[in-house]
């Protein structure tokens, strides 16, 4: 079963560009991890000014690995002031298991 890991990271106005401009010079590695199946930065539009870093992962274990390695702490080390995590101490993650999901019906459906 797949399961959903969401850094929800709360970012002032005033940084969101940086913060988008860190993302967009990301390390790239998450796509290349076993049990690694989607990510998403969704930037609030609305009514919040969390971001939500979407993940989604094969299962549990996959997750883990993933967040206990080095790929996670590379992603994550920063360097120095300017470039330290752009909004700290206002990260949260929550976890979820996908009980449904579903995606557009394939051409060959609609035919029907
Ligand atoms: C204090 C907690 C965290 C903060 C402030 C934070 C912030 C950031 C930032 C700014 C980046 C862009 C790369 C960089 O400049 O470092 C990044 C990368 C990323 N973060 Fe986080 N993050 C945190 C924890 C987490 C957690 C718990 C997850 C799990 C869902 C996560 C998922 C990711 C992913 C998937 C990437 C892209 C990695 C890649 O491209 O290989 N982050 N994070």
């Amino acid at each position: 079963m797949s399961v959903v890991k969401i850094n929800a990271i709360t970012v002032p106005k005033e940084r969101q560009e940086r913060f988008e401009e860190r993302f967009r010079g990301r390390a790239g590695a998450v796509e290349s991890t076993p049990g690694f199946e989607w990510f998403e930065l969704l930037r609030p539009q609305e009514g919040t000014d969390q971001y939500l870093v979407y993940t989604r992962w094969e299962n549990e274990a996959a997750y883990e690995a993933w967040q206990s390695g080095q790929d996670f702490g590379r992603a994550h080390s920063g360097g120095g002031d300017t470039l330290a995590p752009a909004a700290a101490n206002s990260a949260h993650l929550w976890s979820y298991e996908v009980i449904e999901s579903a995606g557009p019906k394939v051409a060959q459906d609609r035919q029907n």
